[in-house]
């Protein structure tokens, strides 16, 4: 059975673009595939950003929290969070003194993040061996990711070959799963919904938190109440669109165009749509606000089953190396 790992990053509570674009299709893969696939929240790396321990600490919360309520099956994925793990920075310790710092320097992700970023740190640099930690540690055979990681795993293939070529095979050579590009999610400003844009929905938000921010920031034209209107150009209807059904969408479609149908009608029926589709989501997500401790056993007991293998694996490590 084919090992299939990924990483997901812990920079806060996931949005609708998140949830729609990535986590839904993710859940779907991890609960219907015979695979064997492990899902942990890349929290140590967030530390290169996240140094607040209250913030460090819930966002993780609330990815977990996101993931679970979105159908994720902890009994069919080993689902953890990489801090529990320990072997894993002992693990990122071997491989950087295997990897040649001039191939290190060569990462786009290190250039793009530091001409970005305040906090340019040495863990920022180290980065990518940290995450060849998270996926030699449990002998991955498959990882799925998007184009902007593809480099890293080839640096993860190369350190491992590196090191099976000096101490024979320890490591899996892992392959990559391209990932499509998230679908791309209309924000409420009409560009790709992103935090940085400042233009998401966060559909676990209460109810009139939804109504007003739906209200307030989609953007529309000027069109009077009783004019045609163009739903193809109309970020509402967009966004619309991607929850409801196809009769749904196409009964706005026909509203929007007959005229008399104004934006505020529109927007009304989306935050209904987005309450009512994602009404199971929002009541678990609430259960675990009320009962983190359920969220924390499920990690902890996807942090043994993680561990078991994590050891496996070091110990054969720290053999070949010469520390035990
Ligand atoms: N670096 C990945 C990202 O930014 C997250 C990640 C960390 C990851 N470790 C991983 C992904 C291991 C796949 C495998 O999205």
């Amino acid at each position: 059975m084919a090992r299939i790992l990924t990483g997901i990053q812990s920079t806060g509570r996931p949005h609708l673009g998140n949830i729609l674009g990535a986590i839904k299709p993710a859940v779907a893969l991890a609960n219907e595939a015979n695979n064997d696939s492990f899902l942990f929240i890349a929290d140590l790396h967030s530390l290169t950003q996240i140094k607040d321990k209250v913030t460090l600490k819930n966002n993780t919360f609330q990815v977990a929290a996101t993931w679970l309520a979105c159908g994720l099956d902890p009994k069919k994925t080993t689902f953890y969070r990489q801090s529990d793990v320990t072997e894993c920075t002992e693990l990122a310790w071997y491989l950087n003194c295997f990897f040649p710092y001039q191939r290190l320097k060569l990462a786009h992700s290190f250039k793009d993040k530091s001409d970005r970023l305040e906090d340019v740190n040495s863990g920022l640099f180290a980065y990518p061996m940290l995450m060849a930690s998270d996926i030699l540690l449990y002998d991955a055979d498959f990882v799925p990711v998007g184009k902007d990681q593809l480099q890293h795993l080839e640096m993860t293939r190369d350190v491992a070959s590196r090191i099976n070529h000096k101490h024979g095979e320890i490591f899996v050579l892992p392959e990559p799963i391209l990932q499509q590009d998230a679908q791309f999610i209309l924000g409420t400003d009409g560009g790709k919904m992103s935090k940085s844009r400042n233009n998401t929905i966060d559909v676990f938000d209460d109810e009139n938190a939804i109504k007003k921010l739906i209200n307030k920031n989609i953007v529309t034209d000027n069109t009077p109440l009783e004019d045609p209107k163009n739903p193809d150009r109309a970020t509402v209807f967009q966004l619309y669109k991607l929850i409801a059904s196809n009769e749904e969408s196409k009964t706005m479609a026909e509203k929007l165009k007959a005229g008399g149908y104004g934006w505020g009608h529109a927007k009304k029926e989306l935050v209904e749509k987005i309450i009512s589709s994602f009404s199971e989501e929002r009541a678990k997500f609430e259960h675990y606000q009320n009962n983190p401790k359920e969220v924390e056993e499920v990690l902890m007991e996807g942090a043994q089953k993680a561990k078991k293998v994590a050891k496996a694996t070091l110990d054969r490590v720290r053999n070949s190396l010469g520390y035990n």
